[in-house]
């Protein structure tokens, strides 16, 4: 019986070895086919007696069965192999991360600026809004700061080539005074014919255009003007009240406050207002964060007030600066430039 026992073998070898079902139908042929060895070997029982026939054609059947039954099993194993490599072909990796929606984050400045509103706001302070584009006579001339006056310099203007009501030249308002002028003529008017007028008490947060650029100036910035006039309000209120404003604004209250004389058009007397933190990595370093003085008596006039009675301050600070300060960022460019890895740092 070995011939049959290694013809099953071979067969069980061939099937293995082939890679296309084309290839196991040749290799099917050459034991099954007509012409193939299983064929072959019941030709060759012709000669025997009909008791070895019996038992040589009963082995031959199981071996062809055998036979039959490793075909089928190749047969199937090549099909589960093909559905194999489709479904691997097609395969979803589910463990890749999803393309998620980013929903954003408020830029510093809105932050800072959002803050700054609801520190003031807090302190009993109206918040104001005013044009961009504005009227010579709000910028400068009612800011006591006429035509030709050198003080013009102080801000290098862009001017908009366009005229207003005046026939003067508009501009980028270069700072967020003019709002002092606004808010101040439509407080009077509202108050027009009452018994008596309430206090002024305002901040105006906005643009701001000057014609400067490096790491600490950009063309388009930020002022937070304010303004407190009454009947006695002094240099101490703006004094606590600023104080208290940068207690808030950077959450500390071990920081102390200065005034250093400066000039301004608007205010007289003027201060800068500088600030240095008594720890941390600013800790030592005079830091000036303001403009501010008393209300000049000549624009407590061209808002509609008498200046004998009516007595305040102002002060203007940059909103740009602030956020600086309090996020330790060293170039304000980074604010303008738009990349989302710097500014995704804020929310
Ligand atoms: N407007 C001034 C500036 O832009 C700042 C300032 C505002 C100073 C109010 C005094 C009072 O530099």
């Amino acid at each position: 019986m070995s011939d049959l026992n290694s013809l099953l073998e071979n067969a069980q070898t061939a099937f293995g070895q082939v890679s296309s079902p084309a290839e196991l139908e040749n290799a099917k042929a050459q034991f099954l086919g007509k012409t193939g060895k299983l064929t072959e070997l019941m030709k060759g029982m012709a000669a025997l007696s009909v008791d070895e026939k019996k038992t040589r054609g009963a082995a031959i059947n199981v071996i062809k069965q055998q036979v039959e039954a490793a075909l089928n099993a190749r047969r199937q194993a090549m099909a589960e192999g093909d559905l194999q490599t489709q479904l691997k072909a097609e395969a979803l990796d589910v463990s890749l991360p999803g393309r998620s929606r980013d929903i954003g984050g408020l830029h510093p400045i809105s932050l800072a600026w959002e803050r700054i509103e609801l520190i003031f706001s807090s302190m009993g302070f109206d918040v104001a809004d005013g044009p961009e584009i504005e009227e010579d006579w709000f910028s400068f001339t009612a800011l006591n700061n006429p035509p030709n006056h050198p003080a013009r310099s102080m801000q290098d203007t862009f001017y908009v080539d366009m005229q207003g009501e005046d026939g003067l030249a508009l501009n980028l308002r270069p700072h967020t005074s003019p709002m002092q002028i606004r808010y101040a003529q439509a407080h009077v008017k509202k108050y027009a014919g009452h018994a008596a007028m309430p206090e002024i008490r305002v901040i105006a947060p906005g643009r701001t255009y000057r014609v400067d650029s490096d790491a600490t100036h950009s063309p388009m910035f930020h002022q937070i003007e304010g303004l407190w006039l009454g009947e006695n309000v002094s240099f101490k209120d703006l004094k606590v009240t600023f104080l208290n404003f940068c207690k808030a604004f950077f959450e500390t209250d071990d920081l102390t406050l200065r005034f250093r004389p400066s000039y301004f058009p608007f205010t007289e007397p003027s201060a800068e207002i500088d600030i240095a933190f008594n720890t941390g990595p600013l800790a030592g370093r005079w830091l000036e964060v303001a403009g501010s003085g008393q209300v000049h008596p000549k624009v407590v006039r061209n808002m509609g007030l008498d200046h004998e009675t009516v007595i305040g301050f102002a002060f203007g600070s940059g909103i740009d600066r602030l956020a600086m300060l309090r996020y330790g960022v060293n170039d304000l460019r980074q604010f303008f430039d738009g990349n989302v890895r710097f500014l995704g740092q804020f929310r």
